[in-house]
């Protein structure tokens, strides 16, 4: 009962975070809009909506229902009821985390705001009333009984049986609560366009470490202090050196937070590939491993075979990708804890080895493709996981498009509630997880409800926009010719191998595309770049997402998307115009080292590029600076003027006060302030606390 509670609590605070505050195009069953194949007919709207042609008839059918004979007010029910088909409908259908009937009309007061293009004249609330208060409606959608439900007869109504006046009407229906939001003023939404920022001049790093990592993650007490995790299989924790100061990564590199090495395997496309904090780990000291085993080399390392009867896929049958046989090869998530060492709470700086609990396990039909990040979603409070195709080029068996099967897919998995043995049995799960019970397909027999998203071919960073968690972007690498990044909504299908990138796939020594197109409702990237861009040589592409950048360091970067290319020294910013919008445009940013930096950057000769090598992967720190983890180390994007890049928004550096001691906790990072105990009392999950968005 309890879970329970906090469930629905964490729901309203994701609808408050995404459907009030921000406005992102989104449908009020939280899909994303699309194209449907063929114009509505019935609602004039056009592009990117919320119907498909079926709901579309359906509300022809109640608009001709509700027989209004004066045609004004016809035309303006008509918008209203269309107004379902909005592809902003999330914000106008919902407030305060209920559904409404009616969308928020467009008051005479709160029209008057930035975000939409329309002026503050038209108070369409007050048209509503003007033009329809009296003119008779059978089943009027306003009428109080429909106002949550069907009802089982007919009756005919008019707004003045409801409401004395205007005023109160409008008390009702108007306006928007929160400024800023968006309302319904009878024509499709249009945010206000703003003019595109200039890119940037260039971004500047200073190197602080020499160590290569794949992953990162804040300390989730909001301090100075990050782990690190490199591919084989070790942890560090370490204090990250006060900006400007010519301090490195504080941590003894002989001293590992956790060594997994032996549980690893580690190779090419093999090893720990992610790593994830429980939100309140300095509490509960509960950490969360992504790794691959060897069923040759441990005995632990066994679990399903993904390539099983229920995706139709006989193990035997698959042909191995470079000599290895199917499921020797497993994706697993343990469960470890910091307990038990000599310190505890927020100064726990080891942890044991030995496992916790198994919450995952599932072998690998292939060698190359399985993703594998973890992270916990900052609104929600639920476990993200990343997983890819399983590899083999074009992937032939389908795994990403098949409902069966957990290849190629995002999940979204609640590992605060671990059902009995029994439970895990019955519902077929891969381990000791839940699911939580707003996930898109609990109902749909024919999906995994483990599934958050279908369609990806190998999901290489992904991450939630600090300031927006409603934002979860994740960079999807690309097969032949395009590397993507995508915009993630509930139950979306992002195409693969149907699609890759915006156009139709096409098999290695296929003649055609792939054909069956109408099946899937395909959401394109929002961005990305071709092959060509970076290397001629097709193939040698692959992307590495990053951070939609929030330090106040770089005051050019703030609320760009940057990525870059693994193995192409380029990096990109997409700017997103307008705000909120998921229009982005990406530019090619160049990037070189501060003079100054603590470790001398490697640069290619004669020229002031820095050699990064392959960039694996980036961190966002609990003051939203951000690194780069590359071959050749950790580089931290500094203020642009350290490279004599021009920002207009950049501000003088603070002084550092003189003896400050890096080492310890500094003013800049939050550590528990009022606002996040507020958080943890209200929702038990905080919402606000920097630490959480790993
Ligand atoms: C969509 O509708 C608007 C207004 O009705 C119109 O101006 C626009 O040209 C239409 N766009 C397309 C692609 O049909
Ligand atoms: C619709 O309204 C007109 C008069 O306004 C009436 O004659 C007609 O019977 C109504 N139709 C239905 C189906 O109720
Ligand atoms: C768009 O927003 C700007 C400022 O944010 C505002 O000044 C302008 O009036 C708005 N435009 C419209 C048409 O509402
Ligand atoms: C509606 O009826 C009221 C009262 O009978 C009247 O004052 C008002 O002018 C009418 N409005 C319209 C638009 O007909
Ligand atoms: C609907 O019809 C039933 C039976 O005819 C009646 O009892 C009920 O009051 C009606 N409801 C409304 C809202 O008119
Ligand atoms: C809409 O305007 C009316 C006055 O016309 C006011 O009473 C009402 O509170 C406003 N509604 C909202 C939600 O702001
Ligand atoms: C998307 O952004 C580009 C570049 O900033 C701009 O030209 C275009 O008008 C935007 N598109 C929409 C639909 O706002
Ligand atoms: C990093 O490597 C460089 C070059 O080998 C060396 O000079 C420097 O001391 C190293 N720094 C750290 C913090 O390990
Ligand atoms: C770790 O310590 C916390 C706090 O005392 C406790 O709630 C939790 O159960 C412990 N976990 C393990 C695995 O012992
Ligand atoms: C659940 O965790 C326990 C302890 O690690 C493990 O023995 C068991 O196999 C796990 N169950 C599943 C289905 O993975
Ligand atoms: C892939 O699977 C989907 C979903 O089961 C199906 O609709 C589609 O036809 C399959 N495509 C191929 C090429 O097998
Ligand atoms: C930046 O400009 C200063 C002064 O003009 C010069 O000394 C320095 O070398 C330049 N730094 C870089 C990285 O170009």
């Amino acid at each position: 009962m309890a879970a329970g509670g906090v469930a629905v609590f964490i729901v309203c605070h994701l609808l408050l975070l995404s459907y009030l505050s921000y406005s992102l195009p989104l449908c009020t069953n939280s899909r994303a809009p699309f194209t449907p194949k063929k114009a509505l007919d019935f609602c004039s709207y056009n592009g990117s909506v919320c119907c498909d042609s079926a709901e579309d008839l359906q509300l022809q059918k109640q608009f001709q229902s509700m027989n209004v004979s004066d045609s004004s007010c016809a035309a303006i029910l008509k918008s209203i009821l269309c107004a379902k088909c909005d592809p902003f409908s999330a914000d106008l259908y919902t407030t305060k985390s209920t559904l409404r009937t009616i969308p928020v009309l467009c008051n005479s007061t709160s029209s008057v705001n930035s975000v939409q293009t329309k002026s503050a004249a038209n108070a369409f609330c007050d048209k509503v009333w003007d033009t329809c208060q009296n003119v008779s409606v059978f089943n009027s959608p306003f009428a109080p009984s429909l106002q949550g439900g069907v009802p089982e007869n007919s009756t005919v109504s008019k707004l003045t049986d409801f409401w004395q006046s205007k005023p109160v009407f409008c008390e009702d229906f108007g306006g928007s609560a929160v400024d800023g939001s968006i309302c319904f003023d009878g024509d499709p939404v249009t945010l206000n366009k703003t003019e595109p920022p200039n890119p940037p001049s260039g971004m500047c790093l200073e190197k602080i470490g020499n160590g290569s990592y794949l992953n990162m993650a804040p300390h989730p007490d909001g301090s100075d202090r990050v782990f690190f995790g490199n591919q084989a299989g070790k942890i560090w924790l370490a204090t990250v050196p006060e900006m400007g100061s010519t301090g490195t990564l504080g941590f003894d590199e002989s001293t590992p937070f956790i060594d997994l090495t032996d549980e690893v395997h580690f190779d090419t496309t093999f090893g720990m590939m992610g790593m994830a904090f429980h939100p309140d780990f300095a509490r509960n000291g509960r950490f969360f491993v992504s790794f691959n085993c060897d069923k040759v080399q441990s005995p632990e390392c066994s679990g399903r075979c993904s390539c099983n009867s229920d995706v139709n896929c006989d193990p035997s049958k698959l042909t191995p990708e470079n000599g290895v046989q199917p499921c020797r090869y497993h994706t697993v998530i343990s469960e470890y804890t910091a307990n038990g060492t000599a310190t505890e709470g927020s100064l726990k700086t080891s942890a044991s080895p030995s496992e916790v609990r198994r919450i995952f396990t599932m072998g690998l039909p292939f060698t190359g493709g399985h993703g594998g990040q973890i992270i916990f979603g900052p609104a929600d409070g639920y476990f993200y996981f990343m997983m890819g195709d399983g590899g083999s080029r074009g992937d032939p068996y389908n795994f990403s498009q098949n409902k069966k099967s957990l290849l190629g897919k995002i999940m979204r998995l609640d590992v605060d509630n671990i059902p009995s043995a029994k439970e895990i049995n019955d519902l077929g799960l891969w381990g000791n997880y839940s699911i939580p019970r707003d996930n898109p397909f609990v109902d749909d027999k024919d999906l995994q409800p483990e599934i958050w998203t279908l369609g990806m071919r190998n999901p290489w960073r992904s991450s939630f926009d600090s300031e927006r968690p409603s934002y979860f972007i994740s960079a999807d690498v690309g097969q032949e010719t395009y590397e993507e990044v995508n915009l993630i909504t509930k139950g979306g299908n992002y195409g693969w191998h149907i699609y890759e990138g915006y156009s139709l796939y096409k098999a290695p020594g296929s003649p055609e595309a792939n054909s069956s197109i109408s099946s899937v409702n395909t959401i394109l990237p929002v961005m990305g770049y071709s092959h060509s861009d970076v290397n001629k040589n097709e193939g040698s592409a692959s992307i590495t997402g990053g951070y939609v950048y929030r330090a106040q360091t770089d005051p050019c970067m703030n609320g760009r998307y940057v990525y870059a290319d693994l193995y192409a020294n380029y990096l990109w910013a997409a700017d997103e115009t307008p705000e909120n919008s998921g229009n982005f445009t990406s530019n090619l940013i160049p990037f070189s080292c501060a003079h100054d930096s603590p470790i001398q950057c490697a640069s290619v000769a004669g020229s002031p590029l820095p050699t990064l090598g392959y960039i694996y992967s980036f961190g966002e720190d609990n003051r939203k600076d951000l690194m780069f983890l590359t071959s050749t180390g950790v580089y931290r994007v500094v203020r642009p003027s350290r490279c004599n890049y021009t920002c207009s928004k950049e501000t003088a550096p603070s002084p550092t006060s003189p003896g400050s001691n890096p080492s310890s906790p500094s003013s800049g990072y939050r550590v528990r302030t009022l606002q996040t105990e507020l958080g943890l009392l209200l929702s038990s999950f905080l919402l606000i606390l920097p630490g959480f968005f790993l």
